[in-house]
């Protein structure tokens, strides 16, 4: 597992932490995804931000015999999840709420890993009927347990606040809605990035791999 990235743009993960088929997680994350790229930093070339679709891992339930803080991966999905998040300087987990916390196939995969995520920062962006707060809050000690330097404050957005359902059928539970994120919260997401990038370059970017506890 190669978690030091010392050269190049820094690079966050976009972690969209729901898989169901018709989720709205992708569309969420690429609002992040496009408002980031106007970041100066991202104008700039000094940093990339990318999707990191946990759909696309196809993670069984943790099935590593070893605990991973040993970083002694047996299955060839687990190291290629490795790969991918080892390869991100920060992270922005992007989740919905689910019956008040974060979606299964999210802790699944932050279980899987240890070293990759140890020592970088992250930032989280909740969504939800009523903006997911309570999805932030469990998801927030949990990355404090895998080393994550949280930052202090969550972004949330509303089914009902920030998306526009004009033209949509609401007796269709599979509609969608438009994401129309209400005023501020682009800044907000900028915000985030300089937050992020900032606790980067203060940390540096060794990542450090602490084995056994
Ligand atoms: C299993 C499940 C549980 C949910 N529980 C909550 C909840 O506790 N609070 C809430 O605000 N929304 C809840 N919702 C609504 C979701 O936040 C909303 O459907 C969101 O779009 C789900 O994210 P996804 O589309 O990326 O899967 C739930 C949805 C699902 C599928």
């Amino acid at each position: 597992m190669n978690s030091t990235r010392q050269h190049g743009p820094i690079k966050v993960g976009l972690v969209v932490g729901s898989s169901r088929p018709g989720r709205r997680g992708p569309t969420v994350a690429g609002w992040v995804a496009d408002t980031a790229a106007g970041h100066p930093a991202a104008r700039a070339g000094e940093v990339t931000v990318e999707l990191v679709d946990l759909a696309e891992q196809r993670l069984p339930l943790l099935d590593e015999p070893v605990p991973a803080r040993f970083g002694d991966y047996r299955h060839e999905h687990t190291r290629r999840w490795s790969t991918v998040a080892a390869a991100c300087d920060a992270f922005v987990f992007v989740t919905p709420e689910y019956n008040s916390s974060i979606p299964a196939v999210l802790k699944n995969a932050i279980d899987y890993l240890d070293a990759e995520w140890r020592g970088k920062p992250a930032g989280v962006l909740t969504y939800g009927v009523r903006g997911g707060g309570r999805a932030a809050e469990h998801l927030r000690p949990i990355l404090a347990e895998v080393g994550m330097a949280v930052l202090p404050d969550h972004v949330e957005l509303g089914l009902f606040t920030d998306f526009d359902w004009s033209g949509a059928d609401r007796s269709d539970p599979t509609a969608e809605g438009r994401i129309a994120p209400g005023d501020g919260r682009a800044e907000v997401i900028t915000a985030m990035l300089t937050e992020l990038l900032a606790a980067v370059r203060t940390a540096g970017r060794d990542a450090v791999p602490a084995v056994g506890r």
